[in-house]
């Protein structure tokens, strides 16, 4: 099954109650099929409902600032939500609805295989660690997960409803290109200690992690 199959099979998708809650379609993700970092948000709000596209409404054009600013534009990534269709009244989304949609949303990502994964906010950091940790113990951090690096990154939406977390939101896009720079830098000639790991295990959670979950 290609990206394209998975799109197809979601069309119109009827599996669960928001469905029939006044989504306008199924906002399945957007970008190039082949990146190597997926970004991946909460759930379509008005305008992306109406447009079918991720983040293209307030949150969206300051999602486009933040990627700039980290040398990333959306032609080079992949951008999808936990859940592909907008709850009513942009509500939290439900856990019925979680459970249904995650798989789709594994799908894209074992179909895309980015290097890299940035959640965006609470619910998807959470959704992809699979553990209750808030986001701002854990945001600008990298965690090595089986498949892939999850780097989890406060939501843009978050900073338009408080202007306090705008400054926080900027150190985290700059933390995520100083990951990006720092994989990318060539591995030093044998003889060098092993640059410092940048991240926490958490398949094997070490004792000075153990607060986290
Ligand atoms: N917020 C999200 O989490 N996703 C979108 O697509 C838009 C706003």
């Amino acid at each position: 099954m290609t990206l394209q199959d998975l799109a197809k099979s979601l069309h119109n998708c009827q599996r669960c109650k928001l469905a029939k809650m006044g989504r306008a379609q199924v906002v399945f993700g957007v970008g190039n099929p082949n990146a190597s970092v997926m970004f991946v948000g909460e759930a379509p709000g008005f305008n992306e409902d109406q447009q079918g596209e991720p983040f293209v409404g307030a949150a969206g054009k300051l999602l486009n600032d933040l990627l700039q600013s980290a040398g990333l534009s959306r032609n080079d990534i992949y951008i999808a939500n936990v859940i592909k269709c907008r709850p009513p009244n942009n509500r939290d989304p439900e856990p019925d609805e979680v459970e249904m949609c995650k798989p789709f949303l594994m799908q894209q990502i074992a179909m895309i295989s980015p290097t890299l994964v940035c959640t965006l906010g609470n619910w998807a950091t959470q959704t992809l660690l699979d553990r209750k940790v808030g986001i701002t113990k854990v945001r600008g951090q990298a965690f090595y997960l089986k498949d892939f690096v999850l780097f989890p990154l406060l939501h843009p939406a978050a900073a338009l409803h408080q202007g306090a977390m705008l400054e926080p939101l900027r150190e985290d896009f700059k933390k995520l290109r100083e990951f990006l720079d720092r994989q990318a830098k060539p591995v030093e000639p044998t003889g060098a200690t092993p640059t410092e790991a940048p991240t926490l295990e958490i398949d094997q959670p070490q004792p000075a992690q153990m607060e986290l979950f």
